[in-house]
């Protein structure tokens, strides 16, 4: 079980919006909730991803659950370009492959070559860094993101454009890109296919498991 929503309740002043939701989400499952416009659903969204608490009841999570939250009609908001703000996600990978560079300069530098101790210590580092680099999928992140940003229509002319020049629809695609990048255990989502074609919602439904229903 990854989520459990127990009697909850919210109320606005004297209104109740709902009462005694019970709801269960378990391991990959996919959840959709449908109502009429103003029935309650962003609220009891909000309430789930934890940004609002409920007037009565509780969530409860696994243990460590790592959530994603789309609210509805927002976007990525952003003076970074697309790939700066994909990437932004592998900053630790990043990091590492910049140790990783100069590691290999000082591994070609004659001094450090000259002292074994010195090189012996270099190459050790190195193949630590290297191999935690390449077990969190270090040579294949580029890949990923040019993947998921492909399944949104971006391609590589796009790839520097800055976030915000870009309309509110490709904003909120861009959005969801970076929610999938992130692989969180579970992804919140209000209405988020709005600004989504069929083909990409197809795309969609087969690379991360989610349904065409509107949430
Ligand atoms: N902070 C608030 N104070 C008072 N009333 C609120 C507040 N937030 C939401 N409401 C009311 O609660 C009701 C439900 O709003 P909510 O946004 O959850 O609906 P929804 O089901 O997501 O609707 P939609 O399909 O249009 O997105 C609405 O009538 C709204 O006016
Ligand atoms: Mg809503």
């Amino acid at each position: 079980m990854l989520l459990q929503v127990q009697q909850v309740t919210r109320r606005f002043g004297a209104e109740t919006l709902f009462a005694d939701v019970n709801m269960d989400i378990p391991d990959n499952g996919r959840v959709a909730l449908v109502g009429r416009n103003g029935a309650g659903k962003s609220t009891l969204i909000r309430i789930i991803a934890g940004i609002d608490a409920p007037d009565k009841g509780q969530i409860v999570t696994r243990k460590k659950l790592t959530l994603g939250y789309l609210a509805q009609d927002t976007g990525l908001d952003s003076n970074k370009s697309i790939w700066e703000e994909m990437a932004s996600v592998f900053a630790a990978l990043q990091a590492q492959e910049d140790q990783l560079h100069e590691l290999e300069a000082q591994m070609s530098d004659p001094d450090i070559i000259a002292d074994p101790d010195q090189f012996e210590q270099v190459t050790t580092t190195y193949d630590r860094i290297q191999s935690d680099f390449k077990a969190n999928n270090g040579y294949g992140y580029r890949a990923e993101i040019r993947g998921v940003l492909h399944g949104f229509g971006f391609n590589e002319p796009d790839y520097d454009r800055s976030v915000n020049e870009l309309s509110g629809g490709q904003k909120t695609q861009l959005a969801l890109a970076k929610l999938l990048l992130e692989k969180r255990d579970l992804l919140i989502l209000d209405e988020p296919t709005n600004h989504l074609d069929v083909e990409t919602l197809t795309w969609l439904e087969g690379t991360s498991g989610l349904t065409r229903a509107r949430c």
